[in-house]
Protein backbone atom coordinates (compact mmCIF):
# COMPACT_ATOMS: atom_id res chain seq x y z
CA UNK A 1 0.00 0.00 0.00
CA UNK A 2 3.04 2.47 0.69
CA UNK A 3 3.33 2.85 -3.26
CA UNK A 4 -0.28 3.74 -3.31
CA UNK A 5 -0.03 6.16 -0.46
CA UNK A 6 3.38 7.79 -2.65
CA UNK A 7 0.50 8.97 -5.03
CA UNK A 8 -1.54 10.96 -2.03
CA UNK A 9 -0.88 14.74 -1.71
CA UNK A 10 -0.04 13.74 2.15
CA UNK A 11 1.52 16.32 4.62
CA UNK A 12 5.58 16.02 3.59
CA UNK A 13 6.23 15.75 7.27
CA UNK A 14 4.54 12.56 7.47
CA UNK A 15 7.47 10.26 6.87
CA UNK A 16 6.19 7.49 8.41
CA UNK A 17 3.15 6.83 5.92
CA UNK A 18 5.63 6.65 3.40
CA UNK A 19 7.27 3.93 5.30
CA UNK A 20 10.22 5.33 6.72
CA UNK A 21 11.33 4.87 10.02
CA UNK A 22 12.62 7.58 12.56
CA UNK A 23 16.29 6.79 13.18
CA UNK A 24 15.62 7.50 17.02
CA UNK A 25 12.25 7.41 18.76
CA UNK A 26 12.76 10.73 20.32
CA UNK A 27 14.70 14.32 18.68
CA UNK A 28 15.67 17.32 19.35
CA UNK A 29 13.81 19.33 16.19
CA UNK A 30 16.19 22.73 16.04
CA UNK A 31 14.25 24.21 13.32
CA UNK A 32 11.06 23.68 15.57
CA UNK A 33 12.45 24.31 18.90
CA UNK A 34 11.41 21.64 20.09
CA UNK A 35 11.17 17.67 20.67
CA UNK A 36 9.53 14.84 18.37
CA UNK A 37 8.22 11.75 19.85
CA UNK A 38 7.78 9.08 17.26
CA UNK A 39 7.88 5.56 19.24
CA UNK A 40 4.72 4.13 20.49
CA UNK A 41 6.29 2.84 24.35
CA UNK A 42 7.98 6.33 24.37
CA UNK A 43 4.25 7.81 23.49
CA UNK A 44 2.45 5.62 26.00
CA UNK A 45 5.07 7.33 28.79
CA UNK A 46 4.90 10.88 27.90
CA UNK A 47 0.80 10.51 27.69
CA UNK A 48 0.02 8.23 30.63
CA UNK A 49 2.33 10.41 33.21
CA UNK A 50 0.67 13.98 33.11
CA UNK A 51 2.37 15.16 35.93
CA UNK A 52 6.02 15.29 34.34
CA UNK A 53 4.26 16.23 30.86
CA UNK A 54 1.52 18.58 30.90
CA UNK A 55 -0.85 19.58 28.35
CA UNK A 56 -0.65 23.48 29.30
CA UNK A 57 1.00 23.60 26.62
CA UNK A 58 0.22 27.41 25.23
CA UNK A 59 2.06 29.00 27.39
CA UNK A 60 5.64 28.13 25.72
CA UNK A 61 4.50 29.09 22.33
CA UNK A 62 5.60 32.54 21.31
CA UNK A 63 2.98 35.41 20.74
CA UNK A 64 0.01 32.58 22.05
CA UNK A 65 -0.47 32.80 25.43
CA UNK A 66 -3.97 30.81 25.75
CA UNK A 67 -5.68 30.31 28.34
CA UNK A 68 -6.60 27.40 29.68
CA UNK A 69 -9.75 28.80 30.72
CA UNK A 70 -12.32 25.83 30.09
CA UNK A 71 -10.03 24.43 27.72
CA UNK A 72 -10.02 20.79 28.73
CA UNK A 73 -7.43 19.67 26.32
CA UNK A 74 -4.91 21.59 27.62
CA UNK A 75 -5.87 21.33 31.57
CA UNK A 76 -3.92 19.34 34.10
CA UNK A 77 -4.96 17.38 37.08
CA UNK A 78 -6.77 18.34 39.11
CA UNK A 79 -8.83 20.82 37.37
CA UNK A 80 -8.96 18.38 34.33
CA UNK A 81 -10.98 16.32 36.07
CA UNK A 82 -13.56 18.13 37.81
CA UNK A 83 -14.36 19.89 34.18
CA UNK A 84 -14.42 16.45 32.60
CA UNK A 85 -16.65 15.25 35.00
CA UNK A 86 -19.40 17.63 34.00
CA UNK A 87 -19.92 16.80 30.55
CA UNK A 88 -18.65 12.57 30.80
CA UNK A 89 -22.49 11.92 31.32
CA UNK A 90 -23.20 13.27 28.02
CA UNK A 91 -21.08 10.65 25.89
CA UNK A 92 -21.97 7.60 28.35
CA UNK A 93 -22.98 4.63 26.18
CA UNK A 94 -26.62 4.60 26.56
CA UNK A 95 -27.20 8.70 25.07
CA UNK A 96 -24.71 7.19 22.02
CA UNK A 97 -27.59 4.14 21.64
CA UNK A 98 -30.26 6.90 21.85
CA UNK A 99 -28.31 9.08 19.13
CA UNK A 100 -28.04 5.87 16.56
CA UNK A 101 -31.44 6.67 14.65
CA UNK A 102 -30.68 10.25 14.47
CA UNK A 103 -27.44 9.67 12.86
CA UNK A 104 -29.10 7.21 10.55
CA UNK A 105 -31.60 9.34 10.02
CA UNK A 106 -29.63 12.42 8.94
CA UNK A 107 -27.00 10.36 7.31
CA UNK A 108 -30.04 8.81 4.90
CA UNK A 109 -30.70 12.65 4.55
CA UNK A 110 -27.59 14.12 3.17
CA UNK A 111 -26.79 10.69 1.02
CA UNK A 112 -31.23 11.68 -0.46
CA UNK A 113 -29.76 15.41 -0.79
CA UNK A 114 -26.91 13.96 -3.55
CA UNK A 115 -27.72 14.93 -7.37
CA UNK A 116 -24.04 14.22 -8.74
CA UNK A 117 -26.55 10.86 -10.74
CA UNK A 118 -23.51 8.46 -10.46
CA UNK A 119 -20.77 10.90 -8.63
CA UNK A 120 -20.41 11.80 -5.02
CA UNK A 121 -17.92 13.49 -3.23
CA UNK A 122 -17.69 12.19 0.58
CA UNK A 123 -16.15 14.95 2.13
CA UNK A 124 -19.27 17.54 1.11
CA UNK A 125 -21.85 15.19 0.68
CA UNK A 126 -21.53 13.04 4.04
CA UNK A 127 -18.21 13.08 5.81
CA UNK A 128 -18.15 16.80 6.67
CA UNK A 129 -21.86 17.48 7.26
CA UNK A 130 -23.05 14.41 8.98
CA UNK A 131 -20.72 14.76 12.52
CA UNK A 132 -21.22 18.83 12.19
CA UNK A 133 -24.97 18.17 12.49
CA UNK A 134 -24.51 15.83 15.38
CA UNK A 135 -22.39 17.40 17.43
CA UNK A 136 -24.46 21.25 16.57
CA UNK A 137 -27.18 19.72 17.84
CA UNK A 138 -26.00 17.79 20.91
CA UNK A 139 -24.38 21.61 22.07
CA UNK A 140 -27.92 23.54 20.94
CA UNK A 141 -26.21 25.55 18.36
CA UNK A 142 -27.87 25.77 14.61
CA UNK A 143 -26.28 23.65 12.48
CA UNK A 144 -26.96 25.78 9.54
CA UNK A 145 -24.37 27.92 10.74
CA UNK A 146 -21.80 25.02 9.65
CA UNK A 147 -20.55 27.09 6.64
CA UNK A 148 -19.44 29.13 9.72
CA UNK A 149 -17.70 26.65 11.33
CA UNK A 150 -16.22 25.44 8.14
CA UNK A 151 -15.13 28.54 7.35
CA UNK A 152 -13.18 29.21 10.70
CA UNK A 153 -11.70 25.94 10.97
CA UNK A 154 -10.16 25.58 7.63
CA UNK A 155 -8.76 29.21 8.09
CA UNK A 156 -7.01 27.93 10.74
CA UNK A 157 -5.78 24.42 9.16
CA UNK A 158 -4.98 26.06 6.01
CA UNK A 159 -0.85 26.56 6.53
CA UNK A 160 1.51 23.22 6.14
CA UNK A 161 3.84 24.70 7.96
CA UNK A 162 4.42 24.13 11.39
CA UNK A 163 4.11 26.19 14.50
CA UNK A 164 7.82 27.00 15.42
CA UNK A 165 9.11 28.20 18.70
CA UNK A 166 12.47 29.90 17.27
CA UNK A 167 11.01 30.87 14.31
CA UNK A 168 10.18 34.85 14.82
CA UNK A 169 9.75 35.81 10.62
CA UNK A 170 6.55 37.61 9.99
CA UNK A 171 5.64 34.39 8.04
CA UNK A 172 5.11 32.35 11.47
CA UNK A 173 3.82 35.53 13.36
CA UNK A 174 1.15 35.72 10.89
CA UNK A 175 0.05 32.32 11.13
CA UNK A 176 -0.32 32.73 14.91
CA UNK A 177 -2.20 35.65 14.49
CA UNK A 178 -4.40 33.78 11.91
CA UNK A 179 -5.40 31.21 13.96
CA UNK A 180 -6.05 33.36 17.07
CA UNK A 181 -8.72 35.79 14.55
CA UNK A 182 -10.31 32.55 13.03
CA UNK A 183 -10.54 31.43 16.83
CA UNK A 184 -11.83 34.91 18.05
CA UNK A 185 -14.50 34.79 15.58
CA UNK A 186 -15.41 31.07 16.94
CA UNK A 187 -15.96 32.13 20.16
CA UNK A 188 -17.32 36.00 20.00
CA UNK A 189 -19.73 33.35 18.21
CA UNK A 190 -20.51 31.38 21.24
CA UNK A 191 -20.55 33.48 23.85
CA UNK A 192 -23.71 34.91 21.84
CA UNK A 193 -25.44 31.79 22.63
CA UNK A 194 -23.64 31.25 25.72
CA UNK A 195 -25.11 34.51 26.76
CA UNK A 196 -28.70 33.42 25.85
CA UNK A 197 -29.00 30.74 27.27
CA UNK A 198 -28.20 32.15 30.91
CA UNK A 199 -31.42 34.36 29.86
CA UNK A 200 -33.18 31.06 28.29
CA UNK A 201 -32.00 28.23 29.05
CA UNK A 202 -32.79 25.01 27.04
CA UNK A 203 -32.07 21.06 26.54
CA UNK A 204 -29.18 21.13 25.40
CA UNK A 205 -25.41 20.89 26.19
CA UNK A 206 -24.68 24.62 26.13
CA UNK A 207 -27.54 24.94 28.71
CA UNK A 208 -26.17 22.19 30.99
CA UNK A 209 -22.29 23.91 30.73
CA UNK A 210 -24.00 26.86 31.65
CA UNK A 211 -25.52 25.45 34.95
CA UNK A 212 -22.84 23.15 35.97
CA UNK A 213 -21.23 24.10 38.86
CA UNK A 214 -17.65 22.73 40.18
CA UNK A 215 -17.03 22.69 43.70
CA UNK A 216 -20.39 24.61 44.03
CA UNK A 217 -19.50 27.57 42.08
CA UNK A 218 -21.28 27.62 38.37
CA UNK A 219 -18.68 28.21 35.16
CA UNK A 220 -17.91 31.29 34.45
CA UNK A 221 -18.63 32.53 30.20
CA UNK A 222 -15.12 31.87 29.06
CA UNK A 223 -14.92 28.42 30.75
CA UNK A 224 -18.10 27.18 29.10
CA UNK A 225 -17.11 29.63 25.56
CA UNK A 226 -13.90 27.58 25.75
CA UNK A 227 -15.27 24.30 26.61
CA UNK A 228 -18.31 24.43 24.03
CA UNK A 229 -15.29 25.69 20.98
CA UNK A 230 -13.25 22.25 22.00
CA UNK A 231 -16.42 20.32 21.70
CA UNK A 232 -17.25 21.74 18.33
CA UNK A 233 -14.07 22.05 16.97
CA UNK A 234 -12.88 18.30 18.08
CA UNK A 235 -16.41 17.06 17.49
CA UNK A 236 -15.88 17.33 13.93
CA UNK A 237 -13.30 17.55 11.29
CA UNK A 238 -11.47 14.78 13.48
CA UNK A 239 -14.73 12.91 12.22
CA UNK A 240 -15.25 13.80 8.81
CA UNK A 241 -11.49 12.83 8.33
CA UNK A 242 -12.34 8.76 10.09
CA UNK A 243 -14.80 8.78 7.80
CA UNK A 244 -13.25 9.73 4.52
CA UNK A 245 -9.48 7.85 5.59
CA UNK A 246 -11.85 4.26 6.44
CA UNK A 247 -12.87 4.78 2.79
CA UNK A 248 -9.68 5.60 1.05
CA UNK A 249 -8.18 2.28 2.88
CA UNK A 250 -11.36 0.09 1.95
CA UNK A 251 -10.85 1.08 -1.39
CA UNK A 252 -7.13 0.44 -1.35
CA UNK A 253 -7.97 -3.11 -0.70
CA UNK A 254 -10.58 -4.64 -2.38
CA UNK A 255 -10.17 -7.87 -0.52
CA UNK A 256 -10.80 -6.28 2.85
CA UNK A 257 -13.53 -4.09 1.33
CA UNK A 258 -15.43 -7.09 0.10
CA UNK A 259 -15.40 -8.87 3.80
CA UNK A 260 -16.25 -6.07 5.17
CA UNK A 261 -19.00 -5.26 2.72
CA UNK A 262 -20.25 -8.67 3.09
CA UNK A 263 -20.14 -8.72 6.69
CA UNK A 264 -20.77 -5.92 8.83
CA UNK A 265 -19.66 -6.91 11.78
CA UNK A 266 -16.48 -5.98 10.37
CA UNK A 267 -17.12 -2.06 10.25
CA UNK A 268 -15.61 -1.40 14.05
CA UNK A 269 -12.15 -3.59 13.31
CA UNK A 270 -11.72 -1.67 10.21
CA UNK A 271 -12.38 1.72 11.56
CA UNK A 272 -10.03 0.86 13.99
CA UNK A 273 -7.16 -0.18 12.02
CA UNK A 274 -8.17 3.24 9.92
CA UNK A 275 -7.27 5.22 13.25
CA UNK A 276 -4.12 3.14 13.20
CA UNK A 277 -3.28 3.72 9.60
CA UNK A 278 -4.16 6.90 9.23
CA UNK A 279 -4.46 8.83 11.94
CA UNK A 280 -7.03 12.11 11.55
CA UNK A 281 -5.04 13.68 14.90
CA UNK A 282 -1.54 13.33 13.59
CA UNK A 283 0.06 14.94 17.26
CA UNK A 284 -0.52 15.60 20.06
CA UNK A 285 1.54 18.96 22.70
CA UNK A 286 3.01 18.62 25.97
CA UNK A 287 5.37 20.71 28.10
CA UNK A 288 8.28 19.29 30.33
CA UNK A 289 7.38 20.24 33.56
CA UNK A 290 11.26 19.36 35.01
CA UNK A 291 14.04 17.45 33.38
CA UNK A 292 13.29 14.41 32.45
CA UNK A 293 14.89 11.03 30.83
CA UNK A 294 13.19 10.22 27.52
CA UNK A 295 14.85 6.87 25.24
CA UNK A 296 18.01 7.94 26.65
CA UNK A 297 18.02 11.74 25.95
CA UNK A 298 18.23 14.54 28.95
CA UNK A 299 14.95 16.58 28.15
CA UNK A 300 15.24 19.17 29.97
CA UNK A 301 12.21 21.43 31.93
CA UNK A 302 9.65 24.05 30.16
CA UNK A 303 9.87 22.21 26.48
CA UNK A 304 7.40 21.45 24.04
CA UNK A 305 7.04 17.48 22.86
CA UNK A 306 5.10 17.44 19.85
CA UNK A 307 3.81 13.28 20.42
CA UNK A 308 3.37 12.28 16.92
CA UNK A 309 0.87 8.99 17.69
CA UNK A 310 0.27 8.65 13.70
CA UNK A 311 4.26 7.30 13.53
CA UNK A 312 3.33 5.67 16.92
CA UNK A 313 0.47 4.00 14.84
CA UNK A 314 3.13 2.61 12.69
CA UNK A 315 5.63 1.38 15.81
CA UNK A 316 7.34 -1.81 14.21
CA UNK A 317 8.33 -2.73 17.87
CA UNK A 318 4.13 -2.40 18.50
CA UNK A 319 2.54 -3.38 15.25
CA UNK A 320 4.11 -6.53 13.05
CA UNK A 321 4.13 -5.29 9.41
CA UNK A 322 2.96 -1.58 10.29
CA UNK A 323 2.56 -0.29 7.02
CA UNK A 324 -0.16 -2.88 6.07
CA UNK A 325 -3.60 -2.25 6.34
CA UNK A 326 -5.51 -5.19 8.21
CA UNK A 327 -8.61 -4.96 9.56
CA UNK A 328 -7.94 -8.67 10.97
CA UNK A 329 -5.13 -6.81 12.80
CA UNK A 330 -5.76 -8.18 16.10
CA UNK A 331 -5.03 -6.54 19.09
CA UNK A 332 -5.02 -3.78 17.63
CA UNK A 333 -3.78 -0.58 20.36
CA UNK A 334 -3.66 2.48 18.56
CA UNK A 335 -3.11 5.68 19.78
CA UNK A 336 -5.68 7.60 17.64
CA UNK A 337 -8.13 8.57 20.42
CA UNK A 338 -4.67 9.50 22.36
CA UNK A 339 -4.53 7.47 26.24
CA UNK A 340 -4.55 8.20 29.53
CA UNK A 341 -6.56 11.03 31.19
CA UNK A 342 -7.13 12.88 28.10
CA UNK A 343 -8.34 9.94 26.07
CA UNK A 344 -10.71 11.13 23.44
CA UNK A 345 -14.41 12.11 25.01
CA UNK A 346 -15.73 11.66 21.80
CA UNK A 347 -14.44 8.23 20.77
CA UNK A 348 -18.05 6.66 21.20
CA UNK A 349 -19.59 8.83 19.24
CA UNK A 350 -16.96 8.95 16.61
CA UNK A 351 -17.02 4.88 16.13
CA UNK A 352 -20.79 5.85 16.17
CA UNK A 353 -20.36 8.00 13.68
CA UNK A 354 -18.54 6.00 11.49
CA UNK A 355 -19.91 2.92 11.62
CA UNK A 356 -23.64 4.19 11.07
CA UNK A 357 -22.29 6.24 8.46
CA UNK A 358 -20.57 3.25 6.71
CA UNK A 359 -23.40 1.04 6.90
CA UNK A 360 -25.66 2.99 5.12
CA UNK A 361 -22.79 4.10 2.50
CA UNK A 362 -22.33 0.26 1.68
CA UNK A 363 -26.23 -0.31 2.00
CA UNK A 364 -26.97 2.43 -0.73
CA UNK A 365 -24.53 1.67 -3.42
CA UNK A 366 -23.61 -1.52 -4.17
CA UNK A 367 -19.51 -0.54 -6.02
CA UNK A 368 -18.32 2.69 -4.93
CA UNK A 369 -14.59 3.30 -5.95
CA UNK A 370 -12.20 6.53 -5.71
CA UNK A 371 -12.40 8.26 -9.18
CA UNK A 372 -8.37 7.51 -10.96
CA UNK A 373 -9.30 10.99 -12.55
CA UNK A 374 -10.00 13.08 -9.48
CA UNK A 375 -7.74 11.66 -6.85
CA UNK A 376 -8.32 12.25 -2.53
CA UNK A 377 -6.82 16.23 -1.77
CA UNK A 378 -5.32 16.04 2.21
CA UNK A 379 -5.39 18.55 4.52
CA UNK A 380 -1.96 20.52 4.19
CA UNK A 381 -2.12 20.71 7.89
CA UNK A 382 0.84 18.70 8.98
CA UNK A 383 -0.97 17.70 12.66
CA UNK A 384 -3.94 16.15 10.97
CA UNK A 385 -3.73 13.56 8.28
CA UNK A 386 -7.18 13.27 6.35
CA UNK A 387 -9.01 13.93 3.10
CA UNK A 388 -10.74 17.47 2.53
CA UNK A 389 -12.12 16.24 -0.64
CA UNK A 390 -12.81 12.77 -1.72
CA UNK A 391 -14.48 11.93 -5.30
CA UNK A 392 -16.43 8.62 -5.32
CA UNK A 393 -18.07 6.81 -8.85
CA UNK A 394 -20.84 4.83 -7.70
CA UNK A 395 -21.70 3.44 -11.06
CA UNK A 396 -19.68 0.08 -11.49
C1 LIG B 1 -9.34 14.41 22.94
C2 LIG B 1 -8.81 12.32 18.60
C3 LIG B 1 -13.59 12.74 17.81
C4 LIG B 1 -13.91 15.53 21.74
C5 LIG B 1 -8.79 13.76 21.87
C6 LIG B 1 -7.43 13.28 21.77
C7 LIG B 1 -7.28 12.73 20.55
C8 LIG B 1 -8.56 12.80 19.87
C9 LIG B 1 -6.02 12.13 19.98
C10 LIG B 1 -6.36 13.39 22.87
C11 LIG B 1 -5.69 14.74 22.91
C12 LIG B 1 -4.57 14.80 23.91
O1 LIG B 1 -4.20 13.81 24.53
O2 LIG B 1 -4.00 15.91 24.07
C13 LIG B 1 -10.06 12.25 18.04
C14 LIG B 1 -10.35 11.56 16.80
C15 LIG B 1 -11.70 11.67 16.58
C16 LIG B 1 -12.25 12.43 17.68
C17 LIG B 1 -9.32 10.88 15.92
C18 LIG B 1 -12.53 11.15 15.46
C19 LIG B 1 -12.22 10.14 14.75
C20 LIG B 1 -14.11 13.50 18.83
C21 LIG B 1 -15.50 13.87 18.98
C22 LIG B 1 -15.56 14.69 20.08
C23 LIG B 1 -14.23 14.80 20.62
C24 LIG B 1 -16.63 13.41 18.07
C25 LIG B 1 -16.72 15.41 20.73
C26 LIG B 1 -17.90 15.20 20.62
C27 LIG B 1 -12.70 15.45 22.38
C28 LIG B 1 -12.43 16.14 23.64
C29 LIG B 1 -11.11 15.82 23.98
C30 LIG B 1 -10.60 14.94 22.94
C31 LIG B 1 -13.38 17.03 24.40
C32 LIG B 1 -10.34 16.29 25.21
C33 LIG B 1 -10.45 15.27 26.29
C34 LIG B 1 -9.63 15.65 27.50
O3 LIG B 1 -8.73 16.47 27.40
O4 LIG B 1 -9.93 15.10 28.57
N1 LIG B 1 -9.48 13.42 20.70
N2 LIG B 1 -11.23 12.77 18.53
N3 LIG B 1 -13.37 14.08 19.84
N4 LIG B 1 -11.58 14.74 21.99
FE1 LIG B 1 -11.45 13.65 20.33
Amino acid sequence: MTALVDTWDLPAQHFWLRGEVPDQPVRFDADFGGWNVYGHPEALRVLGDPATFSSDTGRLVPGLASSTEGNLLQLDPPEHQKLRRLVSHAFTPKVMADLEPRIAALTNELLDAVTGGDRLELVNDLAYPLPVIVIAELLGVPSDDRHLFRQWVDAMLQSSEQISLVDRSEEQQRMVETALEQNRQFTDYLREHVADRRRRPRADLITRLVEAEVDGERLGTEEVVNFANILLIAGHITTTMLLGNTVLCLDAQSEQAAAVRADRSRIPAAIEESLRFLTPFAAVGRATTGEVELAGQRVPAEQLLMVWIAAANRDARQFPNPGAFDHTRDPNPHLGFGRGIHFCLGAPLARLEGRVALNLLLDRFPRFRTDPEAPPEFIPSPSMTGVRRLPLLLAP
